[in-house]
């Protein structure tokens, strides 16, 4: 049985966010520009063949979580042949678990097919329940679409259900009471995530994000916030609402970071594997995936690239060092 993937700091990453497109069909402010980004060439995105190989070396080294993250991951068109296909694979401990982050908007269409190839766990991105905030936040006019999302989850059965929300003051730091409401009435988790450096238009300033503080202050203006412990290497921290059954996530990336428990490695929609959202360091395989040997022969490659990685990764993200630069690519290509 291979070795777990262990780091320097004795992290073991057992979590793999697969991007399958830097496409999306929103373009919100903070993540792409209105004319969308320079998309990734058509031939340099992998395939579900090449996910599939790297991710059957990935269960084996005990990766036992896949989420499939974008831009928006429901765009691609064979994604439940992906969903199907990564579910079947196991980590020597068990079965792997696949989940996906999530616009929304294809959910009422895929989400059965999808519950029937295997999808466990489900979070959707939504910062605002004003229609005239959400055509303005993502340029489209689709809340429409989203709540539709959101209700075919609901009616899904997967749980638990989270919701994503980016806090932003000024857009959506009015709304937060009301974001919780709607999530408890739709039976899910709401989340609220301080804004992190990834945006596109490279404006973000600590000063103006909403802290994790502010966040909580707000909510137990409503409701009485009771931590939930045991929160493992998950980047929410939760609190029971009112002391019932619904509770709220904080993920405050910027104010309290989670990187001591990080158990994450990404792999880009082109191929690439990161071993920190933050981190410019990309550990190619697609010459691995491509290349003429055989299939055994490409395995070996791939956890040798693989375990590099793993090797390379930092401490933390670092946001706080004086030298800190913004990763070269937006959030829709390295996948959330
Ligand atoms: P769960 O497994 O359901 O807890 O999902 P998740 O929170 O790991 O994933 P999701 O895709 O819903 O991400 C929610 C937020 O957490 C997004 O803003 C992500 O960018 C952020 N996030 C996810 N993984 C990391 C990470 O490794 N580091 C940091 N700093 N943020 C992360
Ligand atoms: N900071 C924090 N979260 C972000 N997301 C996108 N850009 C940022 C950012 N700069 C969130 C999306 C989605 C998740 C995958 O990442 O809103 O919920
Ligand atoms: Fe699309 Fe997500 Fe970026 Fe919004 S944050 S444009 S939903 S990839």
């Amino acid at each position: 049985m291979p070795e777990p993937l262990v780091d320097r700091f004795a992290r073991v990453h057992r979590d793999l966010r697969i991007s399958l497109t830097d496409r999306c069909s929103l373009r919100c402010t903070y993540c792409m520009p209105e004319q969308g980004n320079e998309w990734l060439a058509r031939q340099s995105i992998v395939t579900v063949d090449e996910i599939v190989e790297v991710a059957t070396v990935a269960a084996a080294a005990g990766v036992t979580t896949f989420r499939l993250t974008g831009g928006e991951p429901l765009l691609r068109t064979d994604i439940v042949d992906i969903v199907r296909r990564l579910s079947a694979l196991r980590a020597p401990t068990g079965p792997v678990q696949i989940a996906m982050t999530t616009n929304g908007i294809r959910l009422p269409e895929v989400l059965p097919d999808l519950v029937a190839a295997g999808l466990k766990r489900l979070n959707i991105s939504l910062d605002t329940i004003d229609r005239d905030r959400f055509a303005r936040l993502t340029r489209r006019d689709r809340l429409d679409d989203v709540l539709d999302g959101v209700r075919a989850a609901r009616d899904s059965g997967l749980r638990p259900l989270k919701i994503n929300a980016v806090a932003m003051r000024g857009v959506n730091d009015d709304e937060l009471a009301d974001l919780v409401a709607f999530a408890v009435a739709n039976d899910a988790e709401m989340r609220f995530i301080e804004q992190m450096p990834l945006d596109a238009g490279h404006t973000w300033d600590r000063s103006t994000m909403v802290t994790r503080e502010e966040i909580l202050e707000a909510l137990s203006q409503r409701w009485e916030l009771t931590p939930v412990p045991g929160r493992g290497g998950a980047p929410a921290e939760q609190w029971r609402l009112d002391g019932g059954p619904h509770v709220v996530g904080v993920i405050a990336s910027v104010t309290a970071p989670f990187c001591g428990a990080c158990d994450r490695l990404r792999l880009t929609a082109d191929g690439q594997l990161r071993n920190c959202l933050f981190s410019n360091d990309e550990y190619d395989l697609l010459p691995v995936l491509r290349s003429a040997e055989p299939e055994a022969g490409r395995a070996f490659e791939i956890e040798r690239v693989l375990r590099n990685c793993v090797a390379g990764k930092r401490a933390g993200h670092a946001i706080d060092d004086p030298g800190f630069l913004q990763p070269a690519r937006g959030m829709n290509a390295i996948g959330g």
